[in-house]
């Protein structure tokens, strides 16, 4: 019995098999607990021992796994009830090695380690393939990204399988859009099966229908609030290339978060102008999660980031406001 379960096509469901076609980016977005983690393992699996299954030639040798922190790929990607250990049977499976960030096949198959914590670690390795998790939570998305972008650079087809639960961040639209991306869907109840006896009750009782429960269970990529102040196409529609040369005032509002903590709000800081002809133009928006110290009042010693954060603040040059009225 155990042996059966192993044989992933026969016990997948369908929106954890890769999708038909040339694509360079399998992007499978979906709720939580719909099987994204054990998709992404599997197929690392499989293309590492060079199972037919894949639709693929040969065996990959060199494998990236990244996820949000170095942890998290531990945790979950390697380790994790479905992670890559526990989808192989005993005599296939890989020797990882923790202090190198290593999985090694017998084949001769080699996974490292990443996290988007440290895009810099990308530079120089190269792979054929790559398992990214959880990509809409990742810290320096973006350059961790690009990164791995350059060195999926070995075979005839560098291919890489994204999965993520969906979040409205630019990185992700950027994905959906690109072309050679393939977009899978999975809402958690494809799993049920599979999920503790009444989880999915009690959280569909709770949350279907909110937004919450759209992008949480149903996996959908939510772009408003809709109790926003501003909608995301209407500040599209206001934008242009450039503000006037001349303005009369420059405001820098800032926002800071009460707390500083890991789950505090993010702290806004937006450079706004107002131009001769009466209209106000954005000119930045430098608002950081994760900001570090707390505001002491005007001219107080105050950072939250990078170099626009530290000229500006002085008592005569900005005035510190709370953004926006709530
Ligand atoms: N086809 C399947 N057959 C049997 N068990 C499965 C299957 N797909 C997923 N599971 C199991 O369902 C549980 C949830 O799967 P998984 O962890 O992959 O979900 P996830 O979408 O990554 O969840 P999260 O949103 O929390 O990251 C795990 O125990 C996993 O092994
Ligand atoms: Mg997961």
């Amino acid at each position: 019995m155990a042996f059966l379960l192993k044989d992933w096509p026969t016990f997948a469901h369908e929106h954890q098999l890769p999708p038909g076609g040339d694509w360079a980016v399998w992007l499978m977005m979906g709720g939580r607990g719909a099987g994204k983690t054990r998709a992404g393992a599997e197929w690392i699996r499989a293309r590492a021992l060079g199972h037919g299954w894949t639709g693929e030639a040969g065996p990959a040798g060199r494998i990236a796994l990244v996820g949000e922190t170095y942890q998290d790929v531990r945790e979950v990607m390697i380790e994790g009830v479905s992670g890559i250990l526990s989808v192989h049977p005993k005599a296939e499976r890989p020797q990882w090695n923790p202090s190198r960030r290593r999985l090694e096949w017998r084949t001769g198959a080699v996974a490292q380690a990443f996290s988007s914590e440290d895009p810099e670690a990308l530079r120089g390795p190269q792979f054929d393939i790559a398992w990214a998790d959880e990509l809409a939570k990742w810290r320096n998305g973006e350059e961790t990204f690009d990164m791995l972008q350059f060195g999926l650079r070995l075979g005839e087809r560098p291919r890489q399988l994204v999965t993520t639960t969906p979040r409205a961040v630019p990185l992700l639209k950027r994905l959906i859009d690109m072309p050679g991306t393939t977009l899978t869907r999975a809402a958690t109840r494809a799993n049920a099966l599979f999920l503790a006896p009444g989880f999915l009750e009690r959280v569909v009782a709770r949350y279907a229908g909110t937004r919450l429960g759209r992008q949480e269970l149903d996996g959908e990529l939510i772009e408003d609030r809709p109790d926003a102040l501003w909608q995301r196409s209407d500040l599209d529609a206001c934008r242009i290339a450039a503000a006037p040369d001349h303005l009369t005032r420059i405001v820098i509002a800032i926002d800071p978060p009460a707390t500083a903590t890991k789950r505090s709000d993010a702290c806004g800081l937006v450079v706004a102008g107002l131009g001769e002809d009466g209209i106000a133009y954005v000119l930045a928006d430098h608002s950081l999660a994760r900001a570090r110290g707390r505001p002491t009042g005007p001219g107080g010693r105050w950072r939250c980031g990078g170099t626009i954060r530290r000229t500006v603040w002085s008592p005569k040059s900005i005035r510190a406001a709370t953004w926006c009225a709530r």
